[in-house]
């Protein structure tokens, strides 16, 4: 984590864009992303799809990287990887991420946007990655070595943002060293070689971190996560095996009850009530109701994602054109700035 201070700043000059959005969507260009490791959960369309909608909607030019290369920073396979990548744009789909304004593709498709990962490595030193503190907490996590990607990967995520003139990033508090990372890169590349890249901020999100449902950091390895594409069936099943309490009557209170609290901010946010109000309402009715309250605000929220999910499951033809177009366009744009870049440098021959 950032320190505090630093961490008031991003937050301040984060409210002041998101000020500035709603009058000047126009001046905005938004690029964020998710590795493709499974199926999207809850917590990352709280935490930052339905973010990436409204600014797209907004008028703001958007840009979402499934960032396939960042797949091997920890681990040593990419098991699965075009199952992964295709959910994820089926996934966005249904979400509402609509490909005639946000521009879906993969980091292996763009060459050029990878190529400016040399100049931007010289701008930066070792000591500066090696202490990025998401870094390290990746490569604790990890208990492998560590690699020269993942010591590297803030800086190839300086170049998803750049390559496209990425000057805002929806992300969650522990994606600010790399925000502070690419800023840094696209300033110290602009005094070198003269302007090419925007100033590069985070926006934070508004929405309260959605817990998994056993209070903890909801994560697929936990088993304490909803994904967006399960059924209905499977939604209730996950929340009934859910661990909470021996005591009946119903609180909030995420230090002592993770559990009952989990399922009270899961059904808050789903419901846009408080989980103080849900927790006073089923009171005495205990775990079971509880459960069943949120099972259905889950379910209710989720139906027409999902109904649409199911009907781009049935086109994956178009799912997969939808991301051979994306990779295009990315291509054009990223080649353009690669260009910009030689000509800077003086590299043009
Ligand atoms: N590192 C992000 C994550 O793990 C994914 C990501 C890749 C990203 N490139 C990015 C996020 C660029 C923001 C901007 O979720």
């Amino acid at each position: 984590m950032p320190n505090e201070g630093s961490f008031e700043a991003a937050l301040r000059r984060s409210d002041q864009i998101q000020r500035d959005l709603l009058v000047h969507p126009e001046d905005y260009t938004m690029l964020t992303g998710d590795r493709p490791t499974g199926r999207l959960h809850l917590g990352h369309y709280f935490g930052t799809i339905k973010e990436r909608i409204r600014l797209q909607d907004l008028g703001v030019s958007t840009n979402v990287i499934i960032a396939d290369y960042q797949v091997i920073t920890d681990r040593d396979s990419t098991e699965h990887i075009a199952d992964n990548v295709l959910d994820m744009v089926t996934d966005y789909l249904a979400c509402g991420i609509d490909p005639a304004r946000t521009m879906i593709f993969t980091h292996s498709a763009v060459p050029a946007a990878n190529q400016l990962m040399l100049p931007f490595l010289s701008l930066v030193t070792e000591a500066e990655m090696s202490r990025n503190p998401t870094v390290k907490a990746e490569q604790a996590a990890s208990g492998h070595a560590l690699t020269g990607l993942l010591l590297t990967y803030p800086v190839h995520q300086a170049c998803d943002i750049l390559f496209c003139k990425g000057n805002i990033v929806p992300v969650g508090r522990d994606q600010l060293p790399h925000i502070e990372m690419a800023s840094k890169v696209a300033r110290r590349f602009n005094e070198r070689y003269g302007k090419v890249f925007p100033d590069v901020a985070g926006l934070l999100s508004s929405t309260p971190l959605i817990p998994g449902l056993d209070g903890r950091k909801m994560s697929k390895s936990y088993g304490n996560a909803i994904s967006i594409g399960m059924s209905e069936a499977e939604t209730a099943k996950l929340i009934k095996r859910s661990r909470t309490d021996s005591e009946r009557t119903i609180t909030f209170d995420p230090e002592a009850r993770p559990g009952v609290s989990a399922l009270l901010t899961t059904a808050a946010i789903c419901t846009g009530r408080t989980p103080e109000e849900i927790a006073a309402e089923i009171g005495a009715g205990g775990a079971g109701q509880l459960k069943r309250y949120v099972t259905e605000a889950v379910n209710g929220y989720f139906a027409p994602i999902r109904e649409r999910r199911r009907k781009f499951e049935g086109e994956p033809d178009f799912v997969r054109d939808v991301l051979h177009e994306g990779n295009r366009r990315a291509n054009e744009i990223a080649e353009r700035t690669l260009d910009e870049v030689r000509e800077a440098m003086g590299m043009v021959y």
